[in-house]
């Protein structure tokens, strides 16, 4: 299989150090608000470093995560442990997960449904959510605008870590896939000591671009109900031109 969102050891401390335990982009609070009162237990996939699930837990709620990457994995654990947070986190992919147990809700932020770029896999990702679901749970998450997916995204960035050590990362977008709606972009990252270089990765970023009519067709397809479409995280507000991103909530029937 060709390897590709790998989020290995240097994509991982970056993202570690760019979005740690806790760090909002406005989802925090809208998942927190949507699973208030929730028994629980929820689910979610591509946890991470533990930046939504750690804050979760520490408000009293049930939740557990799996990730492809054991790096990733690696800083939510050692987060949970250094905070006595006791929690199921396993390494798996949204493709083979599986639980022999069902969950009062799901939750998928960061726009991280937006890794399973063939549409075959998704639709059959997201039954298997639906399967995982008690009757009447929900499926909730995000996705990017169309337009911040497809725009250039070239840049370079740095993380001074310690004295004399740097983190580099460097973006450029290799490829846009109009029938696909995909985007790859060649992740470049670096680790610097002293002006010299200690390890290097290069991550084969692929991105699925979709259409919000699309999504909520697609969820409806695969049996959720009850789809609830809303922009810049305020639920139930329809989302318009200018929001930077689109949640789906959607449930198992109860019946
Ligand atoms: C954008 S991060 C989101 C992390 C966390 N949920 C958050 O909100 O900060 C995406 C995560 O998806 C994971 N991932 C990528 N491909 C995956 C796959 N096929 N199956 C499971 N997890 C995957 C990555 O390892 C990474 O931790």
């Amino acid at each position: 299989m060709k390897v590709q969102n790998r989020y290995g050891k240097l994509a991982s401390w970056v993202y570690h150090l760019d979005k740690p335990v806790g760090h909002s982009f406005g989802d925090l609070e809208y998942y927190q608000q949507r699973l208030t009162g929730c028994g629980g237990p929820i689910l979610e996939p591509a946890v991470g470093n533990g930046r939504i699930i750690i804050p979760m837990l520490e408000m009293g709620l049930a939740i557990e995560g799996f990730d492809a990457s054991q790096d990733m994995l690696e800083y939510c654990r050692q987060e949970c442990m250094s905070r006595g947070l006791l929690t199921t986190l396993t390494c798996q992919t949204f493709e083979q997960f599986s639980y022999d147990r069902r969950f009062a809700a799901i939750i998928m932020p960061a726009g991280s449904f937006q890794l399973i770029t063939e549409t075959a896999t998704a639709m059959s990702v997201l039954r298997k959510f639906w399967d995982h679901l008690q009757p009447g749970g929900r499926l909730i998450l995000d996705i990017d605008p169309i337009e911040s997916i497809v725009r250039e995204a070239n840049f370079a960035r740095s993380w001074p870590v310690g004295g004399d050590s740097l983190l580099t990362l460097t973006c450029h977008r290799a490829e846009v896939d109009y029938v696909k709606q995909t985007t790859l972009s060649h992740l470049h990252y670096q680790h610097w000591r002293d002006g010299i270089l200690q390890s290097a990765e290069l991550d084969l970023f692929h991105l699925r671009w979709w259409g919000i009519d699309e999504l909520a067709f697609a969820l409806r397809e695969a049996g959720f109900v009850d789809v609830v479409v809303s922009g810049g995280y305020q639920h139930g507000r329809q989302p318009c031109k200018s929001d930077q991103i689109i949640s789906f909530e959607a449930s198992r029937p109860s019946g």
